[in-house]
């Protein structure tokens, strides 16, 4: 469904409060990529009151993960729709049954996987420190969230570091400090990035 084209594809990993959307708004300035959250695709869902939204609303509320199918089609749908190749998917793969099934129904692999690399504490702090708070941002959200962070998130880390993929940004200190580790992540990839490009 890329029409022909090679899409460069980053996954954006990391706990919640790790930075991953804040991280992810200086990546699309410096880099131009298209960025898509799973977390904002979902909350729109549920603004937008669609056959999913209730569902989807009451598993956040419980900081619980939603099923991979519907994770899944919303990303692709949003690539699909895209006329620029470069996605930065931002809080995606959750759990290794989201791995595989968005392996299966993209048929597509990421080139590069950050992961955001957050002491507990200071992630917590950070989310119910958030400026407009969100209905999964209170202490035992928080904690439920972090629980199914290292369940289910971990073995994805762990998967794709196995495959040579992965670059781990310690994620304390400022953003400007933070961006800092990401910027030659993306420079030592773009003439590779350029390349996907002058091939179509
Ligand atoms: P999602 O929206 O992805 O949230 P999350 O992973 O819990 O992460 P956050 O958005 O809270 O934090 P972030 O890492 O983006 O940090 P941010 O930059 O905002 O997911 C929400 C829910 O949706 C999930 O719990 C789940 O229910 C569901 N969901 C999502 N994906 C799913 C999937 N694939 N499958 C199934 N369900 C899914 O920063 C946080 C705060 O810290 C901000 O206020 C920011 O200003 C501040 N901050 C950022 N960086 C710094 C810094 N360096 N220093 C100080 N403050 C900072």
């Amino acid at each position: 469904f890329f029409k022909g084209k090679t899409p460069f594809i980053t996954f954006v990993l990391g706990g919640p409060g790790s930075g991953k959307g804040t991280q992810c708004e200086k990546i699309v300035e410096n880099f131009g990529f298209t960025h898509l959250s799973a977390g904002d695709l979902l909350r729109r869902e549920i603004i937008s009151n669609t056959e999913y939204g209730a569902k989807i609303l009451d598993t956040i509320k419980e900081g619980k993960i939603v099923p991979s199918e519907v994770t899944v089609k919303l990303i692709r749908k949003e690539m699909e729709s895209s006329d620029n190749y470069k996605f930065l998917i931002d809080g995606f793969p959750r759990s290794e049954e989201n791995r595989i099934a968005f392996e299966r129904i993209t048929e597509a692999d990421p080139d590069i996987v950050l992961f955001f690399d957050c002491p507990e504490e200071v992630m917590v702090k950070r989310v119910l420190n958030r400026n407009q708070g969100r209905v999964d941002d209170n202490i035992d959200t928080i904690r439920k969230r972090l629980k199914i962070f290292e369940s289910l998130n971990l073995p994805v880390v762990n998967y794709y570091s196995k495959r040579g993929k992965l670059y781990t940004i310690n994620a304390v200190g400022t953003a400007d400090e933070i961006f800092e580790q990401v910027r030659p992540v993306f420079a030592a990839h773009e003439d590779h990035v350029e390349f996907e490009w002058v091939q179509e």
